[in-house]
């Protein structure tokens, strides 16, 4: 991995990020949700999982109404826009991608949730040294911190967030002794020019190391194998529409990236979790969630 900077990681951002708006709506469900879906049935559709996935995830933060919500690498919006939209809350996304945040901005104003959601450009690392909230989604982001930048990562998430607050972190993870090969210098060079994946018992070290309690976990592996699939099928079928946007180079690195990525998750190279974290104040008078119950009820 090259070292890390903030001009680096915009620009690595903006490699991917950026390319068009219009490419990657070609191949994402309406909300625009570039990571793993949640298929309540194994032959369910992309729209249905995706909008089950943000769901979810907002089942997860065990919303109130009024509550505050920081989307750190909220992509084009997708949960910041659903939670203030269908949990009543105040969302606060952030991206390094330019495109995504316009477009987010756009979809903000032409649902009516300004005043209640806000989607801005800014690193993560920039946000206001007081900003506090009362929950934190990561969804999609761990990949991008960098494994020796954990600690700050997850140090600065707890710093932002109200005693007991919940902290939702999904992300891949891959097997232990991921090894450099032609697949891994494809993705680094071409991809994801700042990549970085650790073990699942890593990160989860890492976690603790940072004094969050891990509450839950969940693996969606297969979800993403699926995911994948699908948007690797989607891009496909609508090859002259990306070939005339993006370029065929892009194009064909894109459907090449998401197949292999299929091919990874569906093997278990690598993998994707849910970790659900709680900041600890109180042990004993715990408002944290008890059962699972509530989720699928
Ligand atoms: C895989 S996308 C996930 C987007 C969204 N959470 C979703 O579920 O669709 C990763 C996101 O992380 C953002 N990101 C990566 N590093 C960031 C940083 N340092 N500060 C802010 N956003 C960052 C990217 O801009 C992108 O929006």
């Amino acid at each position: 991995m090259t070292p890390r900077s903030r001009p680096r990681d915009a620009k690595a951002i903006a490699h991917h990020y950026d390319i068009s708006n219009d490419f990657y709506a070609l191949f994402l469900d309406p909300l625009m949700l570039y990571t793993c879906a949640y298929y309540r049935e194994p032959d369910g559709k992309l729209e249905a999982a995706q909008r089950d996935k943000v769901d979810l995830v907002c089942r997860k933060l065990r919303f109130t109404p009024g509550e505050t919500l920081l989307d750190i690498g909220c992509g084009w919006g997708g949960l910041s826009i659903w939670a203030a939209q269908h949990y009543g809350v105040t969302a606060h996304g952030v991206t390094l991608s330019r495109a995504q945040a316009e477009w987010a901005a756009a979809r903000i104003k032409r649902e009516g949730l300004e005043g209640r959601c806000l989607v801005e450009y800014r690193d993560l690392r920039d946000l206001p040294a007081g900003a506090r909230y009362d929950k934190i989604a990561a969804i999609g982001v761990i990949e991008h911190v960098g494994v020796p930048n954990y600690p700050a990562f997850f140090g600065n998430v707890r710093e932002m967030l109200n005693d007991g607050g919940l902290y939702l972190n999904h992300g891949i993870h891959h097997e232990f002794h991921w090894k450099q090969t032609s697949q891994t210098d494809f993705l680094y060079e071409q991809v994801f020019p700042n990549g970085d994946l650790s073990g699942v018992s890593e990160t989860m070290t890492e976690m603790e190391r940072a004094r969050w309690e891990v509450l839950d976990v969940e693996n969606l592996r297969l979800h993403y194998a699926r995911t994948c699939r699908q948007w690797a099928e989607r891009l496909q079928a609508r090859a002259d529409e990306a070939r005339a946007i993006a370029g065929e180079r892009t194009y064909r690195t894109w459907l090449l990236y998401l197949a292999c990525s299929s091919m990874a998750f569906e093997s278990g190279s690598i993998g994707l979790y849910q970790f659900l974290l709680r900041k600890q104040w109180d042990r004993a008078g715990s408002a944290a969630p008890t059962t699972r119950e509530d989720l699928y009820g």
